[in-house]
């Protein structure tokens, strides 16, 4: 789908991928609404490219349903949604050890969020023969994300789900892709502002991972993997998986502390 004069929205569109994405799918001139939690910073966003701003916590369903009315009222359709909002906050110790409320947001934010607004768009995308889907799932959805049980059972969810809604609506003219990054210089990283500054190989910009997004919606790709490695990855796992486990047993050693609690830091420190 080329996006010229297209209506879109985009949740988590206040900074780091979401932003991005909004930047440039302005340039390929679409219509921008760009949605967050954080309306100043939506507003600035949507400020600067001439789009709109809404506010909206994309785990609650009744936000949800008025961030879709808001659009459709604004733009009469919607032709693409990008559920994109997301967070991490990693798990104090075992791979159970987050509390349920923090299980209980990565599952509201990561997967009920995609849910929501799919249940909000598609009676009319439907309708109308045609609307586009994509959400930011993660590599870890495809993978696993180490030091975050939470985050990676509900990313593999969101992309479960996404495939769902590919192969049910395909017939009705729905497009639906899933972003499955690997790192992303952002917020989430949970790194100092002074790592993040520092060369990071393998780690791509947010404009570099938005520019993937685009040119698979353009090409009506399901699974977008900015990261190409993850697809050699995924054929390692699916092919052996007590070689696979073993051998990110050995990659989690590097990355714990004398402490035994997992360094983010670790990661990027190379
Ligand atoms: N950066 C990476 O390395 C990476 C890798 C894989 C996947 N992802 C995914 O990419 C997406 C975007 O993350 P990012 O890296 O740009 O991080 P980010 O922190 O820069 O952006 C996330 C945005 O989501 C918003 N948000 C969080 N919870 C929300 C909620 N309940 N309702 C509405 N908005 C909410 C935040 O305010 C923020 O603006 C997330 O789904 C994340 O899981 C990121």
């Amino acid at each position: 789908m080329k996006l010229e004069n297209k209506n879109v929205v985009v949740t988590g569109g206040a900074g780091g991928i979401g932003a991005a994405m909004c930047r440039l799918f302005a340039q390929q001139v679409a219509n921008v609404l760009v949605s967050d939690l954080n309306l100043e910073a939506a507003q600035e966003v949507a400020n600067e490219i001439g789009g709109f701003a809404v506010q909206c916590d994309v785990s609650n369903e009744s936000a949800v349903q008025s961030l879709v009315k808001q659009a459709e009222d604004h733009f009469g359709h919607v032709d693409l949604f990008c559920s994109n909002a997301g967070f991490g906050v990693g798990e104090p110790g075992h791979a159970a050890s987050a509390s349920n409320d923090v299980w209980q947001k990565n599952w509201d934010v990561h997967v009920m969020a995609h849910v929501y607004a799919s249940r909000a768009l598609l009676p009319k995308m439907i309708e109308r023969g045609s609307g586009y889907l994509m959400s930011t799932a993660s590599a870890a959805g495809l993978l696993s994300q180490i030091g975050d049980a939470a985050y990676t059972v509900t990313k593999h969810a969101a992309v479960a789900f996404a495939e769902s809604l590919a192969i049910t609506h395909g017939d009705d003219g729905i497009k639906v892709s899933v972003l499955c990054p690997q790192y992303v210089n952002t917020n989430i990283l949970m790194i100092s502002d002074e790592q993040r500054a520092k060369p990071m190989p393998g780690v791509l910009s947010a404009e570099e991972c938005a520019q993937c997004v685009l040119e698979a919606i353009e090409n009506e790709v399901f699974l977008i993997t900015p990261h190409p490695e993850v697809r050699d990855y995924m054929m390692h796992r699916a092919s052996d998986s007590d070689r696979w486990i073993g051998g990110m047993q050995r990659y989690r050693k590097t990355l714990i502390d004398e402490d035994g609690k997992m360094n983010f830091a670790k990661i990027f420190d190379k």
